[in-house]
């Protein structure tokens, strides 16, 4: 099978499970886990950051943020396609009882001037706007990367307001190899940044907060609350560690994949990629309805024993991972033009 679903979809590495085993450990709930404080230490120091906070997922790394910025009855804005208002759950209503005030954006960007006039004047009848939440890359606006002059501009209009920032940065990895710019430099905008290590890093689970050691106190304790403490970590946050150091700079790779199969794609009839919104591994393919749903689409491509997601009725999103080769690549672009045709 070429899997080409998702970057969750990778199996950690012999090498990764070789130091899995290997790691020491202890009961992190007690801070006691010389693996997590390391993995901690290393990453909020990648961003620029005093602390961090090691968590199972990237949901419960943007859940536990918004919960640490706000009150509820509080709001929080967003781009309308964002991931932690999308694919969570409801999380920022049920588990911080704030609204979401989503902003239609492009590819997922939205800007300082739209961001402006959604701030709620102090009135007796309006909720506090309290927390700005941008993504980057976006997921849904295709693995686009949010352009660092923007977020240069959007973090003095928080600070005027006194607005909250937080990053959700599940792949800002992807985004620093793709521009050159350095993850601290990204983050220094934020006053807290999540990523991931289970998604383009290819580590089996696990996520981070970062932000000053005040915010990551109160991070702390919401883990627990949420259930989100965990004991002999050490053996997950070997494998985050292994796959910031082995497998960052290798997303270089996925990039030059993505763009391989979206501009091999794009020339198929009746299958339509933007090739502007492809800055790193994740690409949509619009189908022409006169062809087929994205549903025929998926079973075709599966018989043939390639996986993509269907993403709405005429959509498909194919992403690029760890455990796809150039070779798997051009064997995908085949079974897609004699799928299609
Ligand atoms: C941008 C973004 N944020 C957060 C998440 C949530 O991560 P998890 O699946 O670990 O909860 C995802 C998952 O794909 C994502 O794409």
């Amino acid at each position: 099978m070429i899997d080409l679903r998702s970057d969750t979809v990778t199996k950690p590495t012999l090498e990764m499970r070789e130091v899995m085993a290997q790691a020491e450990v202890g009961d992190d709930v007690f801070g006691e886990d010389p693996t997590v404080n390391q993995l901690q230490e290393h990453v909020a120091k990648l961003l620029g950051k005093e602390a961090g906070l090691f968590v199972p997922s990237g949901s419960m790394a943007n859940q536990i943020s918004i919960k640490a910025h706000t009150q509820p009855g509080d709001e929080i804005v967003c781009e309308r396609g964002a991931h932690l208002y999308n694919y969570e759950c409801g999380g920022p209503s049920f588990l911080s009882g704030v609204q979401v005030m989503p902003l239609e954006g492009k590819y997922g960007v939205i800007t300082a001037e739209q961001i402006e006039p959604t701030i709620r004047p102090n009135n007796v009848h309006h909720p506090k706007t309290r927390l700005i939440c941008l993504e980057n890359t976006h997921n849904r606006g295709g693995g686009a990367i949010f352009p660092i002059d923007e977020i240069g501009k959007i973090q003095p209009l928080a600070d005027q307001h006194g607005l909250r920032m937080h990053l959700d940065g599940a792949r800002l990895w992807n985004a620093s190899i793709a521009t050159g710019i350095p993850l601290h430099e990204y983050a220094q905008y934020f006053d807290s940044v999540s990523v991931c290590f289970s998604k383009g890093l290819g580590a089996p689970v696990g996520s981070m907060i970062t932000g000053t050691a005040d915010f990551i106190r109160t991070a702390h304790r919401y883990r627990k609350l949420f259930g989100g403490g965990m004991r002999q970590a050490g053996v997950l946050a070997a494998a985050a560690l292994h796959a910031v150091e082995n497998h960052f700079n290798r997303l270089k790779e996925d990039h030059k994949h993505a763009r391989l199969l979206a501009e091999a794609i794009d020339q198929i009839p009746g299958l339509d990629v933007d090739l502007n919104a492809v800055h790193t591994n994740i690409i949509f393919i619009n189908i022409d309805p006169s062809l087929w749903n994205a549903g025929d689409l998926v079973d075709r491509l599966k018989q043939k024993n390639v996986l993509v997601l269907a993403e709405s009725a005429q959509r498909i999103r194919v992403v690029t991972h760890l455990g796809i080769t150039k070779a798997h690549m051009k064997e995908a672009i085949q079974i897609f033009k004699s799928v299609v045709s």
